[in-house]
C-alpha cells in the first residue's frame, strides 16, 4: 500500500525518539497514517448515521447529494485541514496561531472545533454504549425476535434505564480513555492497524448475507434508484452534515491528525483513498442492511433506532442470524472505537501540549468533562426526556447543532483560511511536500475549489436547510 519504506525507517525514528528529550509523538508508518486517518472517518457514521438518514430520506436521491457535496466540499476541507496540522505540526489552536497573521482570531475556529469534540463524543459516546451492550444483548438472544414490537421494546428497556445508559456510556469511555493514554503511535496507530482489517472482512461478511437473501434487489433499488421530489433544504443541508460528520472535518480532528503525518505523505492522495474507503464501507454498510431491511418486509425509514429495532428483527429473520448479529455489532463497536479516538484527540492533544498538562492528565480531563457533558445525553430518554431546547432533547441538540451548524461553519472559515489567508505559495508548497511531489494540476484545482466553490455552497445549503434564504 502507501509506504513500502516505512517497516525500515519506523524502528529507526522510535529509536531516535527515545534518546532525544520529549519527542513529538506521531504516526509511525504510512500504514498507520492512513488506517488511524480512515479509523478516524469509518465510525458509527458509517453503520448507524448513514444508514438511517439515506433510509428517511429517500434513498438513492440523497445518496447523490451526499455524494456531491463530499466530493465539493467534503473532500477540499479535508486535504485542507490535514495539510494545516502538518505544516504546524501541532494541536488544532495552536496550528492555527501559528499559520495565521498575529493578532487574528482564527483560533477561534480551533476553540469551536474542541467544543465540538465535547459536544460530539457526548451522544456518541452514548450511541457507542449501545452497541456494546447489544453485542452481549445479541449473545443472550434478549434483543432477538422476528416482532419489532419486541425488539423495539429490549431496545427501549435500554435506553430509558438511567443506570445502564450512564454505564455503558463510562465503560465506553474508560476504554477509549485507556487506549488514548497509550500514546498516538502505541495507542492509536496500534489499535487501528489491528481493526480496520477485520472491520472491513466482517463487514463484507455482512453484506453477503444479507445479498444472497431472496428478495435482497427491492433493497439495492432503494439505495441506488433516486427519486429527487424526496430532495428538499434541509435534506441538503443533512446530506451535507453527514458528509462534514464522515470525514471527520470542520472541527480540528483532522488538523490534529494531520499533525501526525509523516514528512513524507502525500496528502491529497491519502486524503482521496480515505475519502473512496469511508465511502465504500458506508455503501457496504447501506447493502448489508436495506436488502435484508426489504427483504423481511420492514420499513426502512425507522429514524436513528432503525439499527438497534428494525436490524435485530431483520436478524432474527434469517437464518445464521443469531451470528451475523453478534458480527454486526462487535464490528460497529470497532469502527466507533477509531473514531472515538480522534474526537478525543483533539482536546488531549490541545491540554498536554498548551496547557502543559501530561497526557494522563489531559486524558482524565476529557474523560470527566464528558461524564458531565454526556450524561445529559444519555439520560435524554428517561430522567431528562421533557428537558428540551428548541424543541430537542440535548441528544439530538448536540448532534443537531454540531453537524448541521458548527462544522459546516468551520468547513466554511477552513477554506477561507487557507484559500485566502494562509498564501497560495505556502499552500503549494506544502501539498508539493516542498516541491518533491509534481501535484500543480491538483493544488491549482485544490485552490480553485476552496476559494470559490466550496465556502459558497456550504454557505448556500446552510441558508437554505435553516430556512433563512
Ligand atoms: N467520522 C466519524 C463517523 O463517521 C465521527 C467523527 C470522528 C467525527 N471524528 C470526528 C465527526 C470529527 C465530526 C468531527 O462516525
Amino acid at each position: 500500500m502507501a509506504n513500502t519504506g516505512s517497516s525500515i525507517s519506523a524502528p529507526l525514528k522510535r529509536a531516535a525518539g527515545a534518546v532525544q528529550a520529549a519527542p513529538r509523538d506521531g504516526f509511525a508508518t504510512g500504514l498507520g497514517v492512513l488506517t488511524a486517518t480512515l479509523g478516524s472517518a469509518v465510525g458509527l457514521g458509517n453503520i448507524w448515521k448513514f444508514p438511517f438518514l439515506t433510509g428517511a430520506n429517500g434513498g438513492a436521491a440523497f445518496l447523490i447529494v451526499y455524494l456531491i457535496s463530499t466530493l465539493l466540499v467534503g473532500l477540499p476541507v479535508m486535504i485542507s485541514e490535514l495539510t494545516m496540522g502538518r505544516t504546524a505540526r501541532a494541536d488544532a489552536i495552536t496550528t492555527l496561531q501559528k499559520l495565521s497573521p498575529s493578532r487574528k482570531p482564527w483560533w477561534l475556529i480551533g476553540a469551536i472545533g474542541a467544543l465540538s469534540a465535547f459536544m460530539i463524543l457526548a451522544f456518541y459516546t452514548e450511541v457507542a454504549g449501545w452497541v456494546f451492550a447489544y453485542i452481549f444483548k445479541s449473545l443472550s438472544a434478549a434483543a432477538l425476535s422476528t416482532n419489532p414490537e419486541v425488539t423495539s421494546q429490549a431496545f427501549s428497556g435500554l435506553v430509558t434505564d438511567p443506570v445502564q445508559s450512564l454505564v455503558w456510556q463510562w465503560i465506553v469511555l474508560g476504554l477509549v480513555g485507556f487506549i488514548i493514554i497509550l500514546g498516538v503511535s502505541k495507542g492509536i496507530e496500534n489499535t487501528t492497524k489491528r481493526l480496520m482489517p477485520v472491520l472491513f472482512l466482517l463487514l463484507v461478511a455482512v453484506c453477503v448475507r444479507s445479498l444472497t437473501l431472496p428478495g435482497a434487489a427491492k433493497g439495492l433499488e432503494f439505495l441506488l434508484k433516486p427519486d429527487f421530489s424526496k430532495v428538499t433544504g434541509l435534506t441538503m443541508l443533512t446530506a451535507m452534515g453527514l458528509a462534514f460528520f464522515k470525514l471527520s472535518i470542520g472541527m480540528g480532528t483532522m488538523i490534529t491528525y494531520g499533525s501526525y503525518f509523516r514528512e513524507d505523505q502525500n496528502i491529497p492522495i491519502t486524503a482521496t483513498r480515505v475519502m473512496l474507503a469511508d465511502l465504500s464501507v458506508s455503501l457496504l454498510a447501506g447493502m448489508a442492511i436495506f436488502p435484508a431491511v426489504f427483504a423481511f418486509g420492514f420499513e426502512p425509514s425507522a429514524g436513528p433506532s432503525l439499527l438497534f429495532i428494525t436490524i435485530p428483527a431483520v436478524f432474527a429473520s434469517m437464518p445464521l442470524g443469531h451470528f451475523f448479529m453478534v458480527i454486526f455489532f462487535i464490528l460497529a463497536a470497532i469502527a466507533a472505537t477509531g473514531a472515538m479516538l480522534s474526537l478525543f484527540e483533539v482536546p488531549v492533544a490541545y491540554m498536554s501540549e498548551r496547557l502543559g498538562m501530561s497526557r494522563r492528565t489531559a486524558t482524565l480531563l476529557t474523560m470527566a468533562l464528558l461524564v458531565l457533558f454526556g450524561s445529559a445525553a444519555a439520560l435524554s430518554n428517561s430522567v431528562l426526556a421533557d428537558f428540551k431546547v428548541l424543541g430537542m432533547t440535548m441528544f439530538d441538540l448536540y448532534d443537531f447543532t454540531t453537524s448541521n451548524i458548527f462544522l459546516p461553519v468551520g468547513g466554511i472559515f477552513i477554506c477561507l483560511f487557507v484559500g485566502w489567508v494562509w498564501g497560495m505559495d505556502q499552500v503549494k508548497k506544502s501539498l508539493s511536500n516542498n516541491g518533491i511531489l509534481k501535484n500543480e494540476g491538483i493544488a491549482r484545482l485544490f485552490l480553485f475549489l476552496v476559494r470559490f466553490v466550496s465556502p459558497v455552497l456550504i454557505l448556500l445549503v446552510l441558508l437554505q436547510g435553516l430556512n433563512i434564504l
